[in-house]
């Protein structure tokens, strides 16, 4: 018992040392090794999996709604999962684990699993949560489009994801970011980035920026989309 204890005692305190030493690297060009690799994966597939059960994909097989997910694909995520006709960037080869590709021949993924991930997001992998910012709604068809991304040829997904002019305004992420940050500097800080979706925030004066921040519609979502369906 006495033995069990120590060694209990001086495990927990190596290990300490190894954590305050800055052994282990957190660096993403460091890969981690197959075991734990594995480990992630079934932690991954099991949480997803277990959390995914009680959901029930509408009918996925409509086309509206895929072209809806396939316009809000095209703004917000080609960047890390490319898309046909993107075969590579930066944020893809930069990103540890590296980001599914949906154009690929052989991937396959459950809707209802795929919904929670864009849902939930997925904790230290880079892969944001998309919701308060968007509807169920919103992400279902994501979900539609990505069931058929790797059917499509790149036209085809020029012509599908193509902006259809109905209204909707996306300018993701920025307004949140900058009613948050609220000063001038992180404001052109975040500008700095060179997204170019940031273009008609630059162009306006702060106090038109906050003028058009403050009465942010609470109807379906808070983040200053305009969807006029
Ligand atoms: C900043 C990079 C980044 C952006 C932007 C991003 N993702 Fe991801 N996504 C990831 C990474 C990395 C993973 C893999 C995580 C892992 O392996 O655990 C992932 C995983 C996923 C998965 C799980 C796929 C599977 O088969 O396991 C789905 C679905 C997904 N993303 C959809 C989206 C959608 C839809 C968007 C846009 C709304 C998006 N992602 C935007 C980085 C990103």
């Amino acid at each position: 018992m006495k033995t069990i204890v120590v060694a209990a005692i001086a495990g927990l305190l190596l290990g300490t040392l190894v954590i305050w030493l800055g052994v282990y690297n957190v660096a993403a060009n460091d890969k981690h090794l197959s075991i734990t690799e594995n480990l992630l994966e079934v932690v991954r597939e099991r949480s997803i999996e277990t959390r995914s059960a009680s959901l029930k994909a509408p009918d996925l097989n409509n086309s509206k709604l895929i072209k809806e997910g396939a316009e809000h694909y095209a703004e917000m995520c080609t960047e890390c999962h490319l898309a046909p006709g993107i075969s590579d960037t930066e944020l893809h080869t930069g990103l540890y684990p590296q980001p599914p590709v949906f154009s690929d021949p052989d991937y396959d993924e459950k809707p209802e699993k795929q919904f929670w991930v864009i849902k939930n997001g997925i904790k230290m992998t880079g892969m944001p949560a998309w919701f308060p910012a968007h509807t169920d709604e919103q992400i279902w068809g994501m979900v539609a489009y990505l069931q058929v991304a790797n059917t499509l040829s790149e036209k085809d997904y020029n012509e599908l994801s193509k902006p259809s002019g109905d209204g909707h305004n996306h300018s993701h992420g920025n307004k949140t970011h900058s009613e948050e940050a609220g000063s001038e500097q992180q404001q052109s800080s975040h500008n700095d980035d060179g997204h170019s979706h940031d273009s008609n925030e630059q162009a306006g004066s702060q106090a038109e920026l906050k003028s058009e921040l403050q009465p942010v519609p609470q109807a379906h979502n808070d983040d200053g989309h305009s969807h006029s369906h």
